[in-house]
């Protein structure tokens, strides 16, 4: 990938600078799939990133025009800021992105809302974007890389401007059957905005083939079935799978202190003894991650196997998301109120068995924490990957802990040396929990070896090279083609 220079449009940008209370400044990588996908990639070439400047002192460190060089004192690409208003931010991020389409493409049973005033803000803030690239770019056939949900309309609007650019969107999230995206008010200007693009990528072979479903029964368009490809207006777009992966070697396992040096310094600030064992969960706290689900089935073990009262503690790592929404919020108040009481119910003395810490961590003490834990549980309700899963593997480099994985996610058709689950089924849940505590250290070591050589050999490199190799020959062959 070296000596690509990239134009990435994504909402979320990989550093926040934030004012602290003393007035000093704080760099902050957020907690965002996306994010920990694309920064390794960005670091590996050069270009420009383009993002809602969202932190408190974001304006404050960046130039006239909203850049600045990052990362912090390697400085090999840029950020751009994009300027939103209260009322875009609003509209945009929290209602038709977040409060629509996250819940409309997600299978957990929340309801999407859609407002005809957050679709204007949406509007507005991809053509925002769009025009920020087009005054960024120095030549009519860049390559851009669009970023999930919240810029469906972008590759319409680039392509508008930009008729040569090759224009790569990546979906991070699943996309649902027809049916269910037509529940959308402008589900054929979604379609439409994203049929702007070269090609449009998701993370399994089912939500390109809805995808196509989709543009076949909502627009009018032309679809090859056997090349993966849709056409509309003499332009065609190619639908790809490529699923997306973490950075390997991992910088973040590369700079940890030894597993057995992780553990003792966790097992000490959690208070636990040398013998007991450690699981943990660590997620944005997001409906969509089956957290209650998760903390029931750590419940129903302790039913199951009294015996491991005092001895097993579940760590679970919530950062605080879309604090805003209404549904966050209650989320937040019953993950509280449910993990208090199954504290009351089988606490004793200074031990509790689940340990809640609901703020951000940064990547370097999650990464702690996973060389620590006996076993990492993902139990997303619906996820288009989950890339904790893949750092949970990567982080154990000693070839132990074991992995209990959703099947629900798309990580799950990859990693099938997890213990897979149905969230929903605590009994089936609270089973795997015990099976990964009683698992020999050969068997935890067997599947660890096969999770890890899958994952560093389908690394976010790949993923990206993938990509942009579809991306030259679309290329060669459009010049061929005059
Ligand atoms: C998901 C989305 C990303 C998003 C991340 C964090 O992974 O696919 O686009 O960045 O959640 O959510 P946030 O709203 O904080 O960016």
């Amino acid at each position: 990938l070296h000596g690509e220079r990239m134009i990435v449009v994504a909402n979320r940008e990989p550093y926040l600078h934030n004012r602290r209370p003393d007035g000093s400044i704080e760099v902050v990588h957020p907690a965002s799939g996306l994010v920990s996908a694309l920064e390794p990639v960005m670091r590996a070439c050069s270009g420009v990133w383009f993002a809602h400047g969202a932190g408190s002192a974001d304006r404050e460190t960046a130039d006239a025009q909203g850049r600045i060089r990052v990362p912090p004192g390697e400085e090999s690409y840029w950020i751009r800021r994009v300027w939103l208003t209260p009322e875009q931010e609003h509209g945009y991020y929290y209602g038709f992105s977040n409060e629509g389409l996250w819940p409309l493409c997600h299978v957990a049973h929340n309801r999407p809302l859609f407002r005809a005033e957050d679709w204007r803000h949406y509007q507005d803030v991809n053509l925002k974007f769009a025009d920020a690239v087009c005054q960024e770019v120095d030549s009519d056939d860049p390559v851009i890389l669009v970023q999930d949900y919240h810029f469906a309309l972008a590759p319409r609007l680039l392509r508008e401007r930009l008729p040569r650019a090759t224009i790569l969107t990546f979906w991070h999230i699943p996309w649902p059957n027809a049916e269910q995206i037509s529940i959308c008010p402008w589900h054929k200007e979604l379609l439409d905005g994203l049929l702007g693009s070269s090609i449009v990528g998701f993370h399994t072979r089912l939500h390109c083939n809805n995808f196509m479903e989709a543009a076949d029964r909502f627009l009018e368009a032309r679809l090859d079935r056997e090349g993966l490809a849709i056409s509309r207006n003499e332009r065609s777009t190619l639908v790809r799978a490529y699923p997306i992966s973490i950075e390997w070697p991992n910088r973040w396992v590369e700079s940890a202190p030894a597993s057995d040096a992780c553990r003792a310094s966790v097992f000490a600030e959690l208070g636990l003894k040398e013998d007991a064992k450690l699981g943990m969960g660590v997620d944005r706290l997001d409906y969509t991650k089956g957290i209650e689900e998760r903390l029931r089935a750590v419940e129903r073990l302790f039913e199951r196997e009294p015996a491991l009262v005092g001895r097993f503690t579940f760590l679970q790592l919530a950062s605080p998301s879309r604090t805003l929404i209404d549904r966050y919020q209650r989320l937040n108040d019953d993950v509280e109120q449910l993990a208090a009481r199954i504290n009351a119910r089988f606490g004793a003395d200074l031990w509790r068995p689940i340990v809640l810490k609901r703020e951000h961590t940064e990547p370097a003490d999650v990464f702690r924490y996973y060389r620590a834990a006996d076993l990492c549980y993902v139990s997303s309700l619906h996820d288009g990957m989950n890339l904790v899963a893949k750092e949970y593997v990567a982080a154990r480099d000693d070839e132990q802990g074991v992995l209990i994985l959703s099947k629900f996610t798309g990580a799950a058709q990859e990693l099938t040396e997890a213990l897979q689950v149905n969230p929903y089924d605590i009994e089936e849940s609270s089973a795997a929990l015990s099976a990964a505590l009683h698992m020999p250290r050969d068997e935890q070591r067997a599947r660890m070896r096969v999770m890890r050589a899958l994952v560093a050999e389908f690394n976010v490199y790949r993923w990206a090279g993938r990509m942009l190799i579809d991306a030259s020959r679309l290329r060669q062959r459009e010049q061929l083609a005059g």
